[in-house]
């Protein structure tokens, strides 16, 4: 099996912003699945024992990779004052309709537009496994995470059969693009669908969920071992998992160290993803940073990726 990424040398930059454009553009094109009332609630309820009412209530909690919003919804429907971030602007369209009520970032999960500590809970659900450097996404995400905070992480498991599947598929993704492969070959899926889901998928739906298990550009892959290390070398406790589905994913739940403060009262501080300056200051649309960059909110959507 192909070593994870985190273990190689340092990527060539360019070779990860080339890679970085390919996953937007592949997400742009097809957003992640959405699932309706079912997916919403069915999420709602998974958290359940990873994030607790009291860790939710009033709490700042951020969706890193929230793709069109579904996972959000469930948590804001309990109380959590949500903020989006997302690396696809298409999804993020469909996110601001299905969260009216959220805080919407375009950003990516390498350079969080967040100062350190803003969060009191974060949740990343099938993201870092497709940015080109999954340990600097785990760095992100532990640092604006405020202490005592939660952070439910869902990552492709190193140890099962999908790792080898999805290299293995290499050259069929490369020979044919994901528009091109039959309904037949698309609705395979159905059962897979019906049975996580609870409810089948028409199939345009069924072509996104095939185009995030083996169209998407970039895949790693985890132990539980290797995600407790990272904890520790970032000051964070994992505190429970559980496996996902046929175990081709675990959940993580992990607890930064230190004693909370000031939960239930914290607001978006923004620092600027060029300069990793801030807090920004924010006008009715506008957040400006003293190096003159600022963030635009255009369509209800904050643009804060770094050009
Ligand atoms: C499998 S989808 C998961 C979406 C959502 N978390 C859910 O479970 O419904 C992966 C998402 O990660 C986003 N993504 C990929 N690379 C990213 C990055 N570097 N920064 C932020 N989001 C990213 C994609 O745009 C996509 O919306």
């Amino acid at each position: 099996m192909k070593r994870n990424k985190e273990e190689e040398e340092d990527e060539d930059p360019s070779m990860t912003q080339e890679l970085q454009k390919q996953t937007q553009a592949h997400y742009d094109q097809y957003p992640f699945i959405e699932g309706g009332p079912n997916r919403i609630a069915w999420w709602r309820e998974y958290l359940r024992d990873f994030l607790p009412d009291s860790s939710l209530r009033d709490r700042l909690v951020v969706d890193i990779g929230s793709g069109i919003g579904e996972i959000a919804r469930g948590l804001a429907d309990r109380g959590a004052r949500m903020v989006c971030v997302d690396v696809s602007r298409q999804s993020l369209a469909r996110c601001r309709e299905i969260n009216p009520e959220a805080d919407i970032y375009h950003g990516t999960a390498l350079s969080l537009p967040f100062m350190d500590n803003t969060f009191d809970c974060l949740i990343c659900i099938g993201v870092l496994h497709h940015t080109p450097d999954c340990r600097k996404g785990f760095r992100e995400a532990s640092r604006v995470l405020a202490p005592g905070g939660i952070f439910v992480l869902f990552l492709y498991n190193w140890w099962n059969v999908y790792n080898a599947i999805y290299h293995a598929f290499k050259p069929v993704r490369t020979l044919m693009p994901l528009e091109r492969v039959p309904r037949f070959v698309v609705r395979l899926l159905q059962p897979f669908a019906k049975k996580h889901l609870g409810q089948p998928l028409d199939d345009w739906q069924l072509r996104r969920l095939l185009g995030d298990k083996l169209w998407t550009p970039q895949a790693s892959f985890h132990s539980i071992r290797q995600i407790r290390r990272w904890g520790m070398e970032e000051g964070l406790t994992m505190t429970g998992y559980k496996r996902f589905y046929l175990g081709y994913a675990n959940v993580m739940k992990l607890v930064k160290n230190g004693a909370a403060e000031n939960g239930g009262h914290r607001r978006v501080r923004v620092r600027c993803a060029r300069w990793g300056q801030g807090p920004m200051t924010r006008n009715e649309a506008t957040y400006a940073c003293t190096c003159g960059h600022s963030y635009l909110l255009k369509e209800g959507i904050w643009g804060c990726m770094p050009e």
